[in-house]
């Protein structure tokens, strides 16, 4: 059965989009089939696996029963998709007065639970129908922050969106842990945020991951030129040892049982 893990911080631009893209690489290289979903209406995980988006089926037509998720799927290279499009900004409208609006995705993703082992799902930084959906059909979360002044204030509006998706809809959804993003071991201001993280993963049921994502040119560079972090020469920056690592321990805890 796949496990479900949504990539989500209601703070933008923490590395949401990346991790998504960058983890599914990472699960792909150690073997695992794995579905790549994007919940943005921005589309930048589209984008980054270069699918179509024009006359496709995409994830608003998923959500609004205009096509299935096979229909939809897309083999790209960098792995499979189920892409967005600009539509999806209006889902919320869409589907104001359909009574199964929040779990549309959750029963979408049904029929793909044993033709992948993973399904990553990149969501976007607003709280709506589109998050709202990924984190009930989630089993677990991830959440990318990145070492600034700033990056607390996202993670107390997410603490609260997680608290209600459990209280009324999926009580056992789990945060995996906050996995840092963009650090700096030796930047004063990071050392600082870095310090309070381990006390604000714990008042959330969580932990600071061990794996730390280090900034690179290698991911800017496979996103400019649309390919996976795992292939060319980006394949040995800094940010894929650190997205391997963090497949790595993603898998070996799956196989423990311990997540
Ligand atoms: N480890 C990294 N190394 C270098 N650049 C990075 C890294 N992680 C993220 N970036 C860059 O930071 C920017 C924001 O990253 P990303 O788009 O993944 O964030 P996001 O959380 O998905 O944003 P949004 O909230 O808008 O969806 C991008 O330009 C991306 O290329
Ligand atoms: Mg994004």
């Amino acid at each position: 059965m796949a496990k479900i893990i949504a990539i989500a911080n209601q703070k933008g631009g923490t590395g949401k989009t990346t991790t998504s893209t960058c983890l599914a690489g990472a699960l792909q290289l150690l073997g695992k089939k794995v579905l790549l979903v994007d919940c943005d209406a921005q589309c930048n995980a589209t984008d980054t696996y270069g699918a179509q988006t024009e006359d496709v089926c995409t994830l608003f037509d998923v959500m609004t029963r205009q096509g299935t998720v096979e229909e939809g799927i897309q083999h790209c290279e960098a792995g499979d998709i189920l892409p967005s499009d600009n539509a999806l900004k209006d889902i919320d409208e869409q589907l104001v007065r359909d009574m199964g609006k929040n779990f549309r995705l959750r029963e979408a993703l049904e029929s793909m639970s044993e033709q992948y082992n993973y399904i990553v799902l990149d969501t976007p930084p607003q709280l709506g129908l589109a998050l709202v959906n990924a984190l009930i059909a989630a089993n677990s979360i991830i959440v990318p922050i990145t070492a600034d002044r700033y990056a607390l204030a996202g993670l107390s509006q997410l603490s609260q969106t997680i608290g209600d998706v459990r209280r009324y809809f999926n009580p056992t959804l789990k945060i995996e842990g906050l996995l840092l993003n963009q650090y700096k071991s030796r930047e004063n201001l990071s050392k600082e945020v870095v310090e309070q993280l381990p006390v604000i993963a714990q008042s959330m049921g969580t932990t600071l991951l061990d794996v730390k994502i280090r900034p690179s040119m290698g991911v800017r560079k496979a996103q400019a030129e649309r390919h996976s972090l795992f292939s060319d020469d980006t394949a040995k920056s800094t940010s894929a040892e650190d997205f391997k690592a963090l497949a790595q321990k993603i898998v070996e805890e799956d196989k423990n049982g311990k997540l």
